[in-house]
């Protein structure tokens, strides 16, 4: 890679400090959106456990009027294969179950759902969309315990737009949950790198030990597809947001880079 950018990283007291940081970053999107602005600005969603407490405040601030859900435009990275937004373990499913004025966004036509079936026109039409929408604004990420954003598992090119790919056995294993008594789905359509990269702000999330790991190397390894998400220290508006536990593989240096 030709450059490293380095990623505003912040060590939060615990993963629920992330909820209002993440509100407040969400409002000064959808508040830029000026009276009679071409587009109204549209925010992509992550999805995972990481994010849970996120989308129920979200609920919370529209439900209770303090965001308005018609000031911006809403998307996501991924899904599994064939998972239509109605069904259970989906990404769709768990967004809207979670947060239900984003059910209603997708009725009026002002959330556009990832093609689940990923036939290559449908993707292609994704990609469309999202440009004449004016280009995602703020991407929310999470992480894999093997370094995956998206569902880009390692190997992963970072030239990549919208396309189906097979899951890891760890991520398929980290997803048990959401299938029983079924097996997790192998193969799913994602956001590739090159299309998360093309968003103009991007936040990454990442709590408990179980992610030390794979923060470390995102940070501090190889800037190469092994961890794909290594690929966001080529991007210029990147924020890292960690609590301790995924912060403490991080050597010295980088701890004290790092506000608390
Ligand atoms: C899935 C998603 C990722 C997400 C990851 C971590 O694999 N495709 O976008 O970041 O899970 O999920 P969690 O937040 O539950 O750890």
């Amino acid at each position: 890679m030709e450059h490293s950018a380095t990623p505003e990283v912040r060590v939060l007291d615990a993963a629920e400090a992330a909820v209002p940081f993440l509100l407040q970053e969400l409002r000064a999107v959808a508040l830029s959106s000026d009276e009679g602005a071409e587009h109204r600005p549209l925010i992509s969603f992550a999805t995972g456990g990481t994010f849970t407490a996120f989308f129920r405040a979200l609920d919370a601030e529209i439900q209770e009027g303090r965001l308005d859900p018609t000031s911006f435009v809403g998307t996501h990275l991924d899904e599994y294969m064939g998972f239509e937004p109605e069904r259970a373990g989906g990404m769709v499913h768990e967004l809207t179950l979670r947060c239900p004025p984003l059910r209603d966004m997708i009725a009026r036509g002002s959330f556009l759902p990832v093609p689940c079936h990923g036939a290559e026109g449908s993707l292609r039409a994704h990609e469309e969309r999202i440009e004449r929408a004016g280009g995602i604004k703020l991407q929310l990420l999470g992480i894999g315990r093997n370094g995956h954003v998206a569902f880009n598992e390692p190997g992963a090119s970072f030239d990549e737009g919208f396309h189906v790919t097979a899951l890891a056995e760890s991520t398929r294993a980290d997803a048990k949950s959401r299938f029983v008594p079924d097996q997790p789905p192998r193969r799913a359509v994602t956001a590739g790198l090159r299309s998360i990269l093309g968003a103009e702000r991007i936040i990454l999330c990442a709590f408990g030990s179980d992610k030390a790991e794979a923060v470390a190397t995102m940070l501090q390894g190889e800037i190469n597809g092994t961890c794909p998400a290594s690929a966001l220290r080529t991007h210029k508006n990147v924020l890292v947001l960690l609590d301790p536990a995924a912060a403490s593989n991080l050597d010295a240096d980088k701890a004290a880079d790092a506000i608390s």
